[in-house]
């Protein structure tokens, strides 16, 4: 299950409050959201919360931004209870390069804090952009060839999947975009090729319990034939050279 959060300052402004409101907002309804999917039973959960592009957003704004990301990723681990129960496994996906110093290191304290979790799966995107990280991808197979630790018959999707932000995440079923936008905005591209699109009206913040169970209703209908096509992407990546 993948989100893109969008309508944070939308949401604000309807409420006359300032975009830091809304973005909040967007944050508990992370918690939310988290705890309702592993509850409901899926485990791994990837949210957009930061692209490469938002770093285009005016500087105040993006500063703002990675200050909550930063107060955010700490919380995270106070909520220590919901990420133990559930085993859940806190992963910060994208170029952290491009992060300042102190929420690069935030990201760290949380994913070590949990990296021993093996049951359930966050993927917080920050900084990230599906171009960034395929780019990535092939500069690091490029290398093993060339260092000689990877042979280049070797060099197919699987090889670059297990290269990729997610490897070893199951591809994506569900990818939930809020706010009434119908855009990928560069996320998760590659691991959503047989994910089921759904695109709502609702602002991230307002997003309910059961708008989720509506997801997962609409998803449920189609599964047959998500199913069929799923089986039929996989024996084509297993017949063909590209595999
Ligand atoms: C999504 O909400 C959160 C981020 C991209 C950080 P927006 O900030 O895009 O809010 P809207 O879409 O302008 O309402
Ligand atoms: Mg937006």
């Amino acid at each position: 299950m993948a989100f893109i959060m969008d309508g944070n300052r939308r949401f604000a402004s309807r409420l006359n409050k300032a975009s830091t409101a809304g973005h909040e907002f967007g944050y508990l309804k992370l918690l939310d959201a988290l705890e309702w999917c592993l509850e409901m039973g899926v485990s791994c959960v990837s949210v957009f919360a930061f692209s490469i592009d938002n770093f285009k957003r005016p500087p105040q704004e993006v500063a703002m931004l990675m200050q909550l990301a930063e107060e955010k990723l700490e919380e995270l681990l106070q909520e220590y209870k919901l990420i133990e129960k559930h085993g859940v496994c806190i992963r910060v996906l994208g170029d952290l390069s491009l992060l300042p110093l102190s929420v690069r290191a935030a990201a760290d304290r949380v994913m070590e804090a949990t990296q021993h979790h093996k049951r359930g799966r966050l993927n917080i995107c920050l900084a990230y952009g599906s171009w960034q990280e395929m780019s990535q991808a092939i500069g690091h197979l490029q290398k093993e060839v060339q260092s000689g630790s990877l042979s280049p018959e070797d060099v197919d999707g699987r090889a670059l999947d297990a290269r990729s932000h997610t490897a070893g995440c199951p591809p994506v079923d569900i990818l939930i975009r809020t706010s009434g936008e119908s855009r990928l905005s560069d996320f998760l591209l590659w691991q959503s090729g047989t994910a089921q699109l759904q695109f709502t009206d609702v602002l991230w913040p307002e997003f309910s319990f059961w708008d989720l169970l509506k997801a997962l209703v609409l998803w449920q209908l189609a599964r047959p034939d998500l199913e069929r096509i799923g089986q039929a992407a996989e024996r084509r990546r297993q017949t063909h050279a590209y595999s």
